[in-house]
């Protein structure tokens, strides 16, 4: 309550004092439900795309496991594409790095219902997000379980969309129970240039247990669906498609070998068996 009080402060001095600009676009909490980056809206105005090096400050009340988590995410984020999170020392509102302009900056926090952001723009003086992770990324069952939640939540607010929305998702992976289906997001188009990949980043490890891999996708088997978020690594074909978000240029990739099509060595035997089902069965 208190915190939140102190955000309602910042906001308002942000507004009203410090820089005498009036307008600040997006900074109530309502405008959460467009921002959640689970949201179908995303961000509506701008096919994401933010900069790929990233000013970040973490709120101070982050714990030092959560702190250690993010920054391995970050690490393990920009290893595998051109994406830069450089952390910053803690400064509070008001200190001048903070105003500065042509600086904008994210603030990490942490939130026990959202994973949702919140950009501000002061009349294009200063960019500031704030980021919220959710509670439960940094409370999986395992140290690199979480990482892959935490960097899941990273991506998607960089711009990627979850895998299994993707219009073209049902084609490679079914729901085993089917609910109602959710509305498909706006997803950049750099994402839907690529390969379906089951096993990315932003495929929920409980996702195993909820679909399973069609046969236009023999090249992975249905134990690999959310195999990114176990490990907490991208996976190659999430780097390529930040890579065309964010450094096309950097990317080099052959969009007919996807994951679906192309199996790993050691599944090559259980792959073509496979294929010689799915032909078999085409006969009858
Ligand atoms: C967690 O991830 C790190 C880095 O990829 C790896 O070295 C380590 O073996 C993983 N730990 C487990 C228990 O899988």
């Amino acid at each position: 309550m208190l915190l939140r009080l102190f955000i309602g402060y910042l906001l308002v001095q942000t507004v009203s004092g410090k820089m005498c600009r009036p307008k600040a676009s997006g900074t109530k909490l309502q405008a959460f439900v467009n921002n959640d980056v689970n949201s179908i809206m995303g961000d509506p105005e701008r096919n994401t795309v933010r900069h790929a090096n990233q000013l970040v400050y973490f709120w101070p009340s982050l714990s030092e496991f959560e702190q250690s988590v993010l920054r391995d995410s970050f690490s393990q984020i920009s290893r595998r594409s051109c994406i830069k999170f450089e952390e910053q020392p803690w400064q509070p509102w008001y200190h001048a790095d903070r105003w500065e302009p042509e600086r904008p900056y994210v603030i990490i926090r942490k939130s026990r219902q959202y994973a949702a952001y919140t950009d501000n723009n002061l009349e294009g003086q200063v960019s500031r997000t704030i980021l919220y992770i959710s509670q439960n990324a940094f409370e999986q069952h395992s140290y690199n379980q979480s990482r892959g939640a935490v960097m899941d939540q990273l991506v998607r607010y960089m711009g990627l969309r979850k895998e299994l929305l993707r219009p073209d998702a049902a084609s490679y992976a079914q729901e085993k129970n089917v609910g109602h289906a959710p509305p498909t997001p706006r997803f950049h188009p750099a994402q839907l240039s690529w390969p379906f990949d089951p096993e990315s980043i932003t495929v929920p490890l409980s996702a195993r247990k909820t679909h399973y891999l069609t046969e236009y996708c023999p090249g992975r088997n249905d134990a690999d669906i959310g195999a990114g978020q176990r490990v907490g690594l991208l996976t190659r074909w999430d780097s390529i498609k930040i890579n065309s978000m964010y450094c096309p240029q950097l990317v080099e990739a052959d969009p007919r070998r996807g994951p679906c099509v192309v199996p790993r060595k050691k599944d090559i035997h259980h792959f073509k068996k496979k294929i010689h089902a799915y032909n078999e069965m085409k006969k009858y």
